[in-house]
């Protein structure tokens, strides 16, 4: 895809960046505001020191007694206006990450949808979100307040007890070093992690949608064992996890408890003891050891919370948008397809008589010429190998061939899922893209499945926009299948379930009709439409089915050939190639492939 770099670069964090870059005015007062908000504590063992050791003079306690309350105080004001502010503002952000995130995974091609399972994908989307959010929080409780903190204990210390204060930046930047390489494996074993859960909440949700699979089978040991064993695998990745976590933590330990608290008191006791610093200074120095330590801790915990949550969020994003930057690289949300309306379709005898081209529109023809294809996947295997036809507006041709042929593929680069290897498909002359092409037809699919809604919601939704309920129930007339929408408890607002599955293949399939109807468009494509019907629905359906493309141009691909009496012509696939190409009547005298499989269904073999 043209908008991910060549380089296939991590953009994760770059992504990030662009985002908060773009929202930087919310970010940056929360930055601010948060970041003296913690300071301000940082000043307390100073503070306390100083009226600790005030035992004479009672002004000055009560002055260092004040300071500690009003900067308490303060802190406490900040801080929540801080929380109030990151509700309202900077955690709804999460969300339009997400948003970007979800409309980005539209507009991908087709063949990105095939490749990846459905369940990883929406696990990923759903995870983000909240890995974002964790990352924000890191940033801000836990390291901002200590960095804003780090310059007032150093100045603190530098004024009281100078040498202490080389001991801690010491300490800060041998501790950042030895941590960062404790944290590798860490990271690793996160993104092994995440990504083995997210490929396992996959086969979960396979797992369940494919229950009817399951329980004809009574495979329910399949799926458990199958479980178990991914389980399995889970556990080891979690329990290398956590002894990386632990040693982590460890490390992170020792180096304070250790060997920070050794030097900083070892060393105060020495200098005082020497008489190079006051008493005041050296309880500064051990107060602030306390102080920085909770706060140490904090840094510690965030810290490994930041790289298992930044190891997860850039799995999750890599495996979505490998080398794209969704946030400086966004697409422009797909613009539904505008179907001509039922207006323009009655006004088809006026317009097809003017030679202008339109969008949307198939006033002649529609040729296919000379279309060579290959699935991604497999380059070396041309499943079409230079097809040719054309279809004039008013013509119906009917495509057979046997199972596994390249019909549907065929279907598939004609509603421009695909794009041709070679070859083109033109439309009155020209050439046109995927949006166009999906927008001058009207699809019924081979097997239906359907959006877990009401079926008015299933049939409206071959509409770009609202559907009229009338419009909906018409359709529904037309397709045949409207009586028994109506018998049902809910009618026309019975939820359908889990893609349709309340439904029966052929009710299924009469919804795809009556969508198709609902769109009146200038081309109907029927991939084996009818094949889940009986013969009785078959034949009426087939008298809606002639009258569904009365004036239009279709398609038919049929499993049935008695369901090809209607079309004009007939187009025979067979090894990539259109075999035979007449009549029915015509292909039928010259004796060859067509009439051979007619002879056999005829004889009832197939
Ligand atoms: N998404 C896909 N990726 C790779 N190969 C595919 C894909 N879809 C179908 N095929 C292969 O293409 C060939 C033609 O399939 P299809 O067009 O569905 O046949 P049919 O004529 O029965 O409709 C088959 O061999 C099938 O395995
Ligand atoms: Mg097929």
């Amino acid at each position: 895809m043209a908008r991910r770099s060549p380089s296939g670069d991590d953009q994760s964090f770059a992504a990030l960046r662009s985002f908060i870059a773009q929202h930087r005015n919310p970010f940056a007062f929360v930055t601010v505001v948060r970041a003296v908000a913690g300071a301000l504590p940082a000043l307390h063992p100073y503070f306390l020191a100083e009226f600790a050791t005030s035992i004479d003079e009672p002004d000055r306690a009560g002055r260092f007694l004040f300071l500690l309350f009003i900067t308490g105080f303060v802190h406490f004001v900040l801080w929540t206006v801080c929380d109030y502010f990151v509700s309202v503002k900077i955690n709804p952000l999460t969300y339009e990450f997400k948003r970007l995130m979800f409309d980005t995974v539209w507009s991908e091609d087709y063949q990105r949808f095939v490749d990846r399972p459905s369940g990883k994908v929406a696990s990923f989307v759903n995870d983000t979100r909240a890995h974002v959010q964790s990352l924000w929080d890191s940033l801000h409780y836990g390291f901002l307040t200590v960095l804003a903190s780090i310059p007032v204990y150093v100045v603190l210390l530098w004024t009281t007890a100078p040498g202490n204060a080389i001991v801690y930046v010491v300490f800060l930047v041998g501790a950042g070093v030895v941590l960062a390489v404790v944290a590798g494996p860490v990271n690793a074993r996160q993104r092994l992690l995440t990504n083995n859960t997210a490929t396992n909440t996959g086969r979960v949700f396979d797992s369940f949608s494919n229950f009817v699979n399951v329980f004809s089978f009574r495979a329910h040991h399949k799926e458990i064992e199958r479980n178990d064993e991914q389980l399995d695998g889970l556990i080891v990745d979690d329990i290398r996890f956590g002894l990386a976590l632990t040693t982590y933590w460890g490390v992170a330990s020792l180096l304070v408890r250790g060997l920070l608290w050794a030097a900083v008191m070892g060393f105060s006791w020495y200098q005082f003891d020497r008489g190079s610093i006051s008493f005041t200074a050296m309880i500064v120095s051990v107060t602030v050891l306390l102080d920085f330590t909770n706060r140490y801790w904090e840094v510690v915990h965030h810290l490994g919370e930041w790289i298992d949550r930044s190891a997860a969020y850039r799995e999750a994003y890599t495996y979505l948008f490998p080398g794209w930057n969704i946030v400086t690289d966004p697409v422009d949300s797909p613009a539904p397809v505008d179907s001509p309306t039922s207006a323009s379709v009655s006004a088809i005898g006026a317009t097809s008589a003017t030679d202008e081209p339109s969008s949307g529109r198939l006033l002649h023809s529609i040729e296919v010429r000379n279309l060579r294809f290959a699935y991604p996947d497999e380059p070396d295997r041309l499943v079409l190998d230079g097809v040719s036809f054309t279809v004039r507006r008013g013509e119906r041709l009917g495509i057979v061939g046997r199972s596994g042929e390249g019909k549907s593929t065929l279907i598939k680069i004609l509603l421009g899922f695909y794009q041709p290897t070679s070859g083109e498909v033109l439309v009155d002359g020209r050439t046109v893209g995927p949006a166009e092409l999906a927008a001058l037809q009207s699809y019924v699919p081979q097997d239906t499945s359907l959006f877990q809604e009401t079926v008015e919601y299933n049939i409206g939704y071959a509409e770009p926009g609202p559907a009229d309920p009338k419009q909906i129930r018409r359709a529904a007339e037309q397709a045949n299948i409207a009586d028994f929408i109506e018998s049902l408890p809910d009618g026309f607002q019975t939820m359908v379930g889990e893609r349709g599955i309340k439904l029966s293949l052929g009710q299924r399939q009469r919804i795809a009709i009556a969508r198709a109807f609902l769109k009146k468009s200038d081309l109907v494509i029927l991939d084996e439409a009818t094949s889940a019907l009986d013969s009785e629905t078959e034949a009426r359906i087939q008298e809606s089915l002639v009258e569904l493309w009365e004036g239009r141009a279709a398609i038919v691909i049929a499993h049935r050939l008695a369901t090809l009496n209607d079309v004009d012509r007939i187009v025979v696939i067979e090894g990539g190639r259109v075999a035979e190409q007449g009549s029915k009547d015509d292909l039928l005298a010259s004796a060859g492939r067509f009439a051979e499989m007619w002879g056999l269904q005829r004889a009832g073999l197939h």
